[in-house]
């Protein structure tokens, strides 16, 4: 039952204590995020994981990549544990490495590999936090960088000062509407479809390109539309719609502000009472703040309920299951479950182009 549960997730962490630090997202369900010590944005939770070096074990609460991402900065000794295994992000696998290879190999092909007068680069491959250790890792040996969806066009900054172009994996719509509001005209953000020659472009439009959107996207921001932001101004006058820059960009355009999943909290929490919102994100973080702050009226735009379906994944069973195991059942041994190790040769790039993203300022 819950009420066992919660018993024995409490008397696990309390048996604990500062050995093990649980790290939640924004979109875990309440039900885990009230057990979690730190409730953040990727963003955030990469660095929370840099912030506990004493905690022998970090359970993370949130999905595969963001668990890799957590070991690559951890310290070696410390497990870095998913509760289920199984909470992947279908984004983040939209970008395989083998793809990203070949599409490297073809625009090297294309632009040389020769700086240009001014020292850049012909491309700086910058991947979004959503993907892999691998694809991190590629990034960190090519030059290039991480981005999260609270720092794209710092990142974006970064990359244009030192390459001519910009390769952006995997989200199309997080590089097109970052770097649309930094100016950067449409027709120079070719898209780039790996099961396409020349991902199924010309060879004239990569020449001309300034950022080349590999075509990934999430399939729960990509539900947003236009037409439900129309119906929630008409239906409430005054609303302020603020969305996740993973929508598509007629969306990001039409809302009154995009920003990260620690963006929207932050201007849910900084408004008068009495506002009004509709967001345009994940419906566990809507529905929370939404309790958080009934002097708001806070909706999700989109009526059909549309949670991440991995970052459910992560049940409250299963937390208590990786928690106990720690503790050592029976008082039998400490047990590490679900543990999620990168192995060093890719941690070690992969941490380069972390680190070149923790370390850039706007
Ligand atoms: P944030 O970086 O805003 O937490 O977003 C992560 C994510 O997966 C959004 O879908
Ligand atoms: Fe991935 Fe989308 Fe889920 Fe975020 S909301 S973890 S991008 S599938």
């Amino acid at each position: 039952s819950k009420a066992e549960l919660d018993a024995r997730i409490r008397a696990a962490k309390a048996t604990l204590g500062d050995r093990v630090v649980v790290l939640g997202h924004f979109y875990q369900r309440d039900e885990v995020v009230q057990y979690a010590d730190f409730v953040g944005d990727s963003f955030q939770l990469a660095n929370a994981a840099l912030t506990v070096p004493e905690a022998e074990a970090i359970v993370f609460c949130g999905v595969h990549f963001m668990a890799e991402t957590a070991d690559i900065l951890a310290r070696p000794q410390q497990a870095v544990i998913l509760p289920n295994l199984a909470a992947g992000c279908s984004m983040a696998d939209m970008a395989d490495i083998d793809s990203v290879e070949e599409a490297w190999a073809e625009l090297s092909a294309i632009y040389g590999t020769e700086p240009d007068a001014s020292g850049r680069v012909p491309v700086i491959p910058v991947t979004y936090m959503n993907s892999s250790a691998a694809l991190k890792g590629f990034c960190g040996q090519n030059g290039g960088i991480v981005c999260t969806s609270s720092n794209a066009a710092t990142v974006l900054e970064w990359a244009f000062e030192r390459g001519q172009r910009v390769l952006f994996f995997p989200d199309q719509h997080l590089g097109r509407n970052t770097a649309k509001a930094m100016g950067v005209p449409l027709e120079r953000m070719p898209m780039w479809n790996p099961r396409k020659a020349l991902g199924g472009n010309s060879e004239e439009s990569l020449l001309d390109a300034q950022v080349i959107l590999w075509h990934g996207f999430c399939s729960v921001h990509k539900r947003f539309t236009v037409a439900q932001i129309e119906k929630a101004r008409a239906s409430h006058p005054g609303v302020q719609v603020i969305v996740h820059p993973e929508c598509p960009m007629p969306v990001v355009d039409a809302a009154d502000a995009a920003g990260s999943t620690d963006f929207i909290v932050k201007a849910i929490a900084a408004a008068p009472a009495g506002s009004t919102f509709a967001i345009g994100t994940e419906i566990n973080l809507v529905q929370r703040l939404a309790n958080e702050y009934p002097q708001h009226t806070i909706f999700c735009l989109d009526d059909v309920i549309c949670p991440c379906s991995t970052m459910y994944r992560i049940h409250p069973g299963y937390l208590a299951w990786v928690l106990e195991s720690l503790v050592g059942v029976d008082g039998g041994p400490s047990v590490v479950q679900n543990r999620i190790v990168v192995d060093e040769a890719v941690a070690a790039p992969a941490r380069v182009a972390l680190e070149r993203m923790l370390s850039a300022r706007p």
